[in-house]
């Protein structure tokens, strides 16, 4: 059997963990995909650092974008930025008839639509599973589990970050920026860290989320955006002695004036599943009107997590099981219609 060629644009947490999960898995991979699943190029901006990943076997390529021309079938792309390199080398890789994976949302939310038109263009796949919550497989899940159902609301804790941050004030009492220091330690954080804590990234996900639940547009700048950055140990204190905690919610709601979708931290009553969601868990609910509520939790955000879902959508393309990226071909996406600003 032909094995399905990836070139790897990007060697950090997730990038290191997609050769890891490759390499540990290998074998009941290419029997779930029925073929295996090669990486064959690889690229990032410094060759020589140590990555704790043996990148010996794969081809090096200096110019991230020269991957879309490289002898591979896919193109996985874990660099990150809403621009720059990603989106060229999305570009390049899906006008040359290559199919194309990414985890990158900022780059989903501004030119998703785009990239998703000339996917359908060239007949190929662009997958972003890794995009929303992580290692949850909630693109999968409403796109494909739930496709039955008109979705009412679909709202949730998108940004693993926030939630660690806020979680570890709740139960340790400690300080927001020593807390932020270890989610970024330990791989979460984006690199630019304001993207969590203001809210943007999670809004980014939301965007995406709502095209998929909703088959509407994407509509990333009809969002309404705040973050975390002034919640302090007394708010979250005062919450608790009144059976709340603070979490940051990411909510889009389908309603009579349009898509509405907003991020914003949120009281959240201790009797709410939500309240219960720790660490860097993120965890999504989507009510559809025959399936009823769908709650979806796991690993949000993290090295392992993140590959999970990226060798996912690799194993879809391996076996040629994968359909239009969003709920349905953008022809048939309607347009996310702002809801009116005094309802913000
Ligand atoms: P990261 O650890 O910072 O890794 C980024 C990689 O891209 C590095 O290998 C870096 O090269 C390479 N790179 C950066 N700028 C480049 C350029 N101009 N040209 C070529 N290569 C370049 O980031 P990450 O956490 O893996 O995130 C990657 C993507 O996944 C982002 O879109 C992020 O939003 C998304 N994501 C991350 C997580 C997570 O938990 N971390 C979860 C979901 C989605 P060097 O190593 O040589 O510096
Ligand atoms: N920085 C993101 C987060 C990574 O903390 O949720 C996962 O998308």
């Amino acid at each position: 059997t032909t094995a399905l060629r990836v070139a790897l644009a990007g060697l950090g947490t997730v990038g290191g963990g997609v050769i890891r999960v490759l390499e540990a898995n290998r074998d009941l991979i290419a029997r779930r995909a029925g073929r295996p699943i090669e990486i064959v190029a690889v690229s990032a901006r410094d060759r020589t650092k140590d990555r704790g990943v043996d990148i010996s076997g794969f081809e090096w390529v200096d110019d991230t974008t020269a991957l879309a021309r490289c002898d591979a079938d896919v193109v996985v792309e874990l660099v990150g930025g809403a621009d720059g390199p990603a989106l060229a080398l999305a570009r390049a890789t899906l006008a040359g008839g290559k199919g194309f994976v990414t985890a990158n949302k900022a780059m989903l939310a501004y030119h998703g639509l785009e990239l998703a038109e000339a996917a359908e263009a060239a007949k190929v796949p662009l997958k972003f599973e890794a995009a929303v919550a992580g290692g949850i497989p909630v693109i999968k899940g409403l796109r494909e589990g739930a496709a039955a159902n008109a979705i009412e609301r679909v709202y949730g804790i998108l940004n693993g970050t926030c939630n660690f941050i806020l979680s570890k004030m709740e139960a340790e009492g400690r300080d927001f920026a020593d807390v932020l220091a270890e989610a970024q330690a330990l791989g979460y954080a984006e690199a630019d860290p304001s993207f969590d804590i203001d809210g943007v990234d999670a809004a980014h996900k939301l965007s995406i989320l709502s095209s998929v639940a909703f088959g509407t547009r994407p509509a990333f700048g009809d969002a309404a955006i705040s973050g975390i950055r002034h919640v302090t140990a007394a708010d979250i204190a005062e919450a608790a002695a009144l059976g709340y905690r603070i979490r940051l919610v990411g909510m889009a709601e389908a309603g009579a004036g349009g898509l509405f979708q907003r991020v914003h931290a949120h009281l959240v009553s201790n009797g709410h599943p939500l309240a219960h969601v720790t660490g860097s868990t993120n965890a999504v609910v989507a009510d559809g009107n025959f399936v009823g509520r769908l709650l979806f939790q796991g690993a949000g955000a993290g090295d392992g997590p993140t590959a999970s879902a990226v060798v996912a959508d690799l194993i879809d393309i391996a076996r040629g099981e994968y359909g239009p990226p969003y709920a349905m071909p953008v022809a048939a996406l309607t347009e996310a219609s702002a809801a009116p600003a005094g309802d913000r």
